[in-house]
């Protein structure tokens, strides 16, 4: 039997070559030439397909566009991150580590549709019909507009798409499909590209919006090839600590509203709960007037949260210093005390310090500074800082403490959370007051240029 053709795609970009090479001649990324078997082709001789989006080109101004399209979904949070609700004819990626309640979330919004009378039609290449009811029943009662379809065959997903003309259209997961006409595993490039192919073709000629969960690798990108976030509408990313009890839905394209917000949830035993005022709910369980416990004002695209940051700083037992940072930049954290050091002539070089982001987030944006540097100044000198001080800042090389955007989020947030001081970088301080388009009768702001200034309030 002769040799099936095979082809080598990047992994990446999709660039397609008949020879293995090192490094992709589309996008210059190394390793990333995996081989696949071509794609058989159709009756005509070519393997692409024709997509009806529009039929010949229109004068912009003539098109029409549907009015009020969006669908709420019934979960504010979920419709703040797709950009007020589902489009329908989009393609939605969910991605997320194992575990982490992609299931769960999408099995909640269908159930929230379905009672809108929506019919909806849920594919699991995962579970079995019987898995799904058993999830379903931890969560609550169904409408029959649900349906359940347990395949991984896509010719027969199509055919019960026609079957049952739903309005929304689950596929969990894409890794687990396959097209008959492509000769490769699951999973593989060619297989997720053929059959992301066929959703697309599917969601834009019968209106339908199609959820598509992805696993995700190690490094935290969608597994299979990049591109297949190229061809979706929206991708979002499901992540949160195992261990904490939230999870956060985070927009990472959406062609459809803006990629600055994120949803929060809460794991329970009836499903996801949503998390509308995640602020409060970080705070839970802070000890007051502690030294080394600050609290920051931090920003997920445009949704501020106040998080506690803490740290530990004490006398070392080893020949060098530990450090260790969680929640949070080790280098930046290393950085800072060699300021404090350098600075404020604050001894650090010959101390062990922890450093961490309480509730298990993640915080790399640079207005944490300024809490870093009070905690680490806090559990230094012993010396905590009142119970009702926020503050927020870039801290420079030199100990200049710099503006950072969204101060006025941020403090709205503080005062809306019963916070009555604000420590704040100076400028920032001056525009807000002069600005004034915030009332801030209800909070003391303390604008200081340089880290020594902060020495007074600890
Ligand atoms: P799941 O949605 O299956 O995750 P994914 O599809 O992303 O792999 O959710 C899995 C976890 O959620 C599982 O470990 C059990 C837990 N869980 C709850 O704690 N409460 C619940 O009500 C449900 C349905 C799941
Ligand atoms: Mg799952």
């Amino acid at each position: 039997m002769a040799k099936e053709k095979t082809l080598f795609f990047c992994k990446d970009c999709g660039y397609e070559t008949t020879k293995w090479q090192g490094q992709c001649p589309g996008c210059h990324a190394w390793n990333t030439m995996v081989e696949a078997p071509a794609v058989k082709k159709g009756k005509n001789g070519s393997s692409v397909r024709r997509t009806e989006m529009s039929a010949k080109p229109a004068k912009i101004n003539e098109i029409e566009t549907q009015g009020e399209s969006r669908q709420e979904t019934g979960m504010p949070e979920l419709d703040r991150v797709l950009g007020g609700g589902i489009v329908p004819g989009s393609l939605i990626l969910v991605g997320g580590d194992p575990g982490i309640g992609k299931s769960t979330l999408l099995l909640q919004m269908c159930r929230l549709l379905a009672e809108k009378k929506n019919r909806v039609l849920y594919i699991s290449g995962e579970e079995s019909a019987r898995q799904i009811k058993l999830r379903a029943e931890r969560i609550g009662t169904f409408s029959d507009e649900l349906m359940l379809f347990s395949e991984t065959c896509m010719s027969a997903v199509v055919q019960a798409v026609e079957e049952v003309s739903p309005k929304v259209v689950i596929i969990d997961s894409i890794q687990t499909m396959f097209e008959e006409t492509v000769d490769a595993a699951p999973g593989s490039v060619s297989q997720v590209r053929e059959v992301t192919g066929v959703l697309l073709r599917l969601a834009k000629s019968k209106n339908i919006t199609v959820f598509i969960v992805g696993h995700v690798t190690k490094e935290g990108n969608v597994a299979g090839p990049r591109m297949l976030e190229h061809m979706v509408d929206t991708v979002l990313y499901f992540e949160g600590d195992k261990t904490a009890m939230y999870r956060m839905l985070r927009g990472v394209k959406n062609r459809f509203g803006s990629t600055n917000e994120v949803g929060v949830f809460e794991m329970q035993n009836q499903g996801l709960i949503e998390v509308p005022n995640p602020s409060e709910y970080m705070m839970q369980g802070r000890l007051e007037n502690e030294a080394g416990s600050v609290v920051v004002c931090t920003m997920e695209g445009t949704r501020p949260f106040l998080i506690e940051v803490q740290a530990l700083v004490c006398q070392t037992s080893f020949p060098m210093p530990r450090r260790t940072a969680v929640g949070t930049d080790y280098n930046r954290v290393n950085l800072l005390m060699a300021v404090l050091e350098k600075r404020l002539g604050v001894r650090m070089a010959d101390c062990d310090a922890y450093v961490n982001v309480a509730g298990g987030m993640k915080v790399t944006e640079p207005a944490l500074d300024l809490a870093l540097v009070a905690a680490l100044l806090s559990s230094h000198h012993g010396r905590s800082l009142d119970s009702d001080v926020i503050l927020f800042g870039e801290v420079g090389l030199v100990g200049e403490v710099r503006a950072v955007s969204q101060a006025e989020r941020r403090i709205a947030e503080a005062i809306k959370t019963g916070y009555t001081t604000c420590i704040l970088p100076d400028s920032n301080c001056r525009s807000i007051q002069k600005a004034g388009n915030l009332d801030v009768s209800g909070i003391r702001l303390i604008g200081v240029k340089h880290i020594r200034e902060l020495l007074e309030y600890i």
